[in-house]
């Protein structure tokens, strides 16, 4: 027992110094998950058919992606991660959940071909929005829905702010974008 819990020990110091040197070195939005409130009221409000084309722009461990592909099997998922760590963890999570209709990409979202996507969503540093905005401008079509959680792009009104409860707790607004 005392073996198991000093592993289990290991590996969370192993992740918070990994999230911690990642951060450093590339700047990059720390690999925080969704609050599972939040997800479910993506759930909600997230409405995908069977030729709709998901991205999680940042997908961290994978786990969106899980959570949705399994509410909509026939839809196509694809994340995209530049930390190692978490592409290796959510191509492995990926694997073992059996989802077929799920590919993780490693790269860096910001030069990453997006333009078949209908739905996409992040959580990201704000520093990155407006580079993004630009991107979108450019590649998205077919009035392709974007969500973001807690931060906006400067030069684009949201067609939609949905809030988690009373909206005041930490990454509880979602913005949601049509281009
Ligand atoms: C706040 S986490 C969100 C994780 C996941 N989307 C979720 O909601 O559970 C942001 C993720 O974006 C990744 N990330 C940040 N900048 C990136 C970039 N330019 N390209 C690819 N991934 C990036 C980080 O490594 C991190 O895993």
């Amino acid at each position: 027992m005392i073996y198991f819990l000093n592993l289990i020990s290991l590996v969370a110091i192993l992740f918070i110094v990994s999230s911690l040197i990642h951060f450093l070195i590339t700047g990059n939005t720390p690999p925080l998950i969704t609050p599972s409130s939040t997800r479910e009221k993506l759930l909600e409000i997230i409405d995908l058919e069977k030729d709709s084309v998901f991205y999680d722009l940042g997908c961290g461990n994978g786990g969106f992606l899980i959570h949705l592909s399994k509410r909509f099997p026939k839809t196509k998922f694809v994340g995209i991660e530049n930390s190692v760590i978490f592409y290796l963890v959510s191509k492995i999570r990926v694997f073992l959940s059996g989802r077929k209709n799920i590919k993780i990409k490693f790269g860096n979202f910001l030069y990453t071909d997006v333009s078949e996507a209908t739905h996409l969503y992040m959580w990201i540093f704000v520093r990155d929005m407006d580079k993004l905005l630009e991107k979108f401008s450019k590649d998205l079509k077919n009035r392709a829905k974007v969500y973001s959680l807690g931060f906006t792009f400067t030069d684009k009104k949201p067609k939609e702010i949905v809030k988690v409860g009373n909206g005041k707790d930490f990454a509880r607004i979602i913005y949601v974008y049509e281009f």
